[in-house]
């Protein structure tokens, strides 16, 4: 049988996150949205793609939660994105409120499921998701690393004028501007990018990266990026529905990994069934480990305003 994935959410990245589970025959998509018509049109529109693009799975648009019980994974993209001139911080306290009820609704109906969230201020809205949803922090996990890594890694590929997927790279922390891209784990045909661009570049490079979401919301003006998000959080779906062990940069609780305690925080995860199956740790740069440290302490200090 076909694993089920409900996503919450039928905007840009939910929609998009749905499109590219069923195109690779992933999963039968569940889209649940509070806009009446909004996934119930989105979820039509994709099944009358299903015979040009030739996939099996199926989608089913909904206002309702019935529908997502004994989901495998679900995907939690709902919440306001940012428009220009705000941070992802900037939207924590409503997104909090949409997040909470969100979890509610799923983790009741699909207590063994995996949670994967989407929404900003992302650390934080993963950290709620966790204690929100009483499962093993395991099985609560966020999409940032993946993304802001592809950013990285395309960056770099214009730098060192090769295709993107040639590029391996890692970027550690919060999803925010303190987030770490790591220089010396991050290569190109084997050798470490340090080895290969100026420091110069490479700092140019990491500030690119760390603005990467801004960047977007200030072209797009109305909303922020989808197309890389969604591949980013299908990617992390797709590594846990395949048990493939697949190590991916992910939001995930640390318990004295990379010397931090007690917080949500973007480090290189194994992927499997059962969520996290380990955490992957690196041995960092001083530069790279304190900077790491700085951005997990302010995940913490904005976690602390949840009250929980
Ligand atoms: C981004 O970085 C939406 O936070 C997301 O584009």
């Amino acid at each position: 049988m076909k694993p089920k994935v409900t996503v919450v959410g039928a905007g840009f990245v939910g929609a998009g996150v749905a499109q590219r589970l069923l195109e690779k025959v992933l999963a039968n998509v569940v889209l649940v949205d509070v806009i009446d018509g909004l996934p119930q049109g989105k979820a039509l529109d994709m099944m009358e793609s299903a015979p040009i693009e030739g996939f099996a799975t199926t989608i089913v648009g909904t206002n309702s939660y019935e529908e997502t019980k004994n989901s495998d994974v679900v995907v939690i993209t709902a919440g306001l994105a940012r428009k220009p001139g705000m941070s992802r911080d900037d939207l924590q306290a409503k997104n909090a409120e949409i997040v909470g009820g969100i979890v509610k609704e799923v983790a009741s109906r699909s207590p063994k499921a995996i949670l994967i969230t989407v929404t900003n201020p992302l650390d934080v809205m993963t950290y709620l998701a966790w204690k929100k949803s009483g499962f093993d922090h395991k099985r609560v996990i966020g999409m940032a690393g993946v993304l802001d890594s592809a950013r990285y890694r395309y960056f770099l590929s214009l730098e060192l004028k090769c295709n993107p997927s040639e590029v391996e790279a890692v970027v550690l922390g919060g999803h925010g501007d303190l987030m770490v891209p790591a220089p010396e784990f991050s290569t190109y045909q084997g050798k470490p990018v340090t080895q290969l661009l100026s420091k110069e570049k490479i700092d140019a490079i990491n500030k690119r990266t760390q603005d990467g979401g801004i960047e977007i919301v200030n072209l797009l003006k109305t909303g922020s990026a989808y197309y890389a998000p969604s591949s980013s959080a299908v990617a992390m779906a797709e590594a846990i529905l395949t048990d493939s062990g697949r190590v991916l940069p992910c939001c995930v609780y640390l318990k004295g990994e990379y010397g931090i305690q007690d917080t949500y925080c973007g480090v290189p995860v194994s992927l499997a069934r059962e969520g996290v199956k380990k955490v992957v740790e690196l041995k960092l740069s001083p530069e790279s480990q304190a900077a790491l440290k700085r951005s997990a302490e302010h995940v913490r200090e904005q976690i602390a305003k949840l009250n929980l």
